[in-house]
């Protein structure tokens, strides 16, 4: 079969764009309702997406409540999507700074059990400087020793999935044996950071353990995602930096005894489709008008770790000394860095940074007609930037069904996208072979 297109929904509750929730077209439910985030993840199954995607950062929003935003745990709220979807798989965020290997094997194995093999990990360090306040800690934990701990923790976690294998279930009610206990292990993990013994008390699940993804772009986190992700989410605001990101993530991952195709790259796009160029460019238009620069400020602010931009007035064409090293920012690094590049390549003033971060926060964003927004991810797939996308609705549900009916036909036409699911688990989707029964090695790349 010829090589294929891989598409998951990064589902934000009424859409990417910061004024989506005001906008007319977006989903009147509630972000605690259910029902808003079933609705979403059908239109994606129906179109036969790979996956349905929720982030999650541990902190409350900071946005002088001008954003809808705050919502809800993601594996709970996936356990409830589980049961309400068939075939889509279920990425979940979960951090490896803010929570414990044991209990987080639990929840991640019983998602991948009650979704017949549709879970798929997230693996942040969360970036955010008030996480760690949240969790006791008297200050967030640096850049570097969040990737020293997250290896730690993936390691932990991944030996926790190895030791209670399914198959030492026999359930026999002649015999009186439920359980071969040789087969169950401890796991025995002894870090710096994490220590624990095991073995799991949830069985090991259909996909033996839930699908790795991972998001870090700066060189630690390249590093990690070359070890360990199966599938990488990416934001790059052209083609050129997802081209270079997409041949080094590959080439980084050869050095870990890895095949260039057990990693599928998705960068994010955050479409405005119309039936003509101008329908489309009247859709960033109506979001535009429905924020603010604060919005953007609070959100700016805090990519660098809280740093203060209020004193820089808008109309100002930017200079670096305008911002702080992003080199030394320990909160979004690869973000940060993002940003200034931007700004002082395209001489943009404060507010036109901030309108530009509106639609997706950093991500490509396009506008277009259907045939065009597929030709841009044809091209991005063809000339080694993407083996898929993160699709960023500008507006859910509106601007979701526009890809998943107009877009994604044109793509299925092609010959470039599945019309129908052929496995059931997540993994399948991504066309990703079976989990090895080793742990893939550390100390290179
Ligand atoms: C599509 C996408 C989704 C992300 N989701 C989350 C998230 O839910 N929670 C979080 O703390 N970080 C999230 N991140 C941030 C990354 O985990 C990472 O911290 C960020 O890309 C900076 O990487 P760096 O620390 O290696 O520079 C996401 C990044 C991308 C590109």
């Amino acid at each position: 079969m010829t090589r294929q297109l891989h598409f998951n929904l990064f589902l934000m509750p009424r859409g990417h764009h910061e004024g989506a929730w005001r906008h007319p077209d977006s989903t009147r439910r509630a972000l605690t309702d259910l029902e808003l985030y079933v609705e979403a993840a059908r239109i994606a199954e129906a179109a036969k997406f790979d996956a349905v995607f929720l982030a999650d950062t541990l902190v409350a929003p900071n946005n002088g409540g001008l954003v809808a935003s705050g919502a809800m745990e993601p594996i709970t709220l996936l356990s409830a999507l589980a049961a309400r979807t068939d075939r889509i798989g279920l990425i979940g965020t979960a951090s490896t700074t803010y929570s414990l290997p044991y209990t987080h094997a639990r929840q991640f194995a019983s998602l991948d059990h009650l979704s017949g093999g549709r879970a798929g990990w997230n693996i942040v360090t969360s970036w955010a400087p008030q996480a760690g306040l949240n969790y006791g800690l008297e200050q967030d934990v640096g850049h570097g020793d969040r990737y020293a701990i997250a290896e730690e923790f993936v390691e932990a976690v991944d030996a926790l999935w190895r030791s209670f294998p399914s198959e030492a279930i026999h359930d026999n009610r002649e015999t009186g044996q439920y359980l071969d206990p040789s087969l169950i292990q401890p796991a025995n993990y002894n870090g710096k950071h994490y220590r624990t013994q095991g073995p799991l008390n949830v069985p090991s699940s259909p996909q033996g353990r839930p699908v790795y993804i991972q998001a870090g772009q700066s060189d630690s986190g390249r590093g990690f995602a070359a070890r360990w992700a199966e599938a990488i989410f990416t934001a790059h605001l052209g083609k050129e930096t997802a081209q270079s990101f997409y041949s080094d993530v590959k080439r980084r991952a050869v050095g870990y005894g890895r095949r260039p195709e057990d990693i599928v790259v998705l960068p994010g796009i955050s479409a405005a489709i119309g039936s003509t160029t101008h329908e489309a460019q009247q859709v960033w238009e109506e979001l535009d008008a429905l924020t603010s620069p604060q919005i953007g400020l609070a959100r700016l602010s805090a990519r660098f770790g809280g740093h203060d931009f209020s004193g820089i007035p808008l109309d100002r064409v930017l200079t670096r000394g305008d911002f702080p090293d992003p080199t030394q920012v320990e909160a979004s690094k690869s973000r940060a860095t993002g940003y200034v590049d931007l700004a002082l390549k395209e001489g943009l003033t404060l507010r036109g940074l901030l309108q530009k971060l509106a639609g997706a926060r950093g991500h490509f964003t396009a506008t277009g007609t259907p045939e065009q927004i597929a030709d841009i991810i044809e091209d991005w797939f063809r000339t080694g930037a993407a083996d898929g996308f993160n699709v960023m609705p500008p507006i859910v549900n509106k601007q979701l069904e526009v890809f998943a009916t107009e877009v994604v036909p044109i793509l299925r036409k092609r010959n470039l996208f599945r019309t129908e699911y052929e496995g059931g688990t997540l993994r399948s989707h991504f066309g990703l072979k079976p989990v090895e029964p080793k742990l893939p090695l550390a100390d290179t790349a």
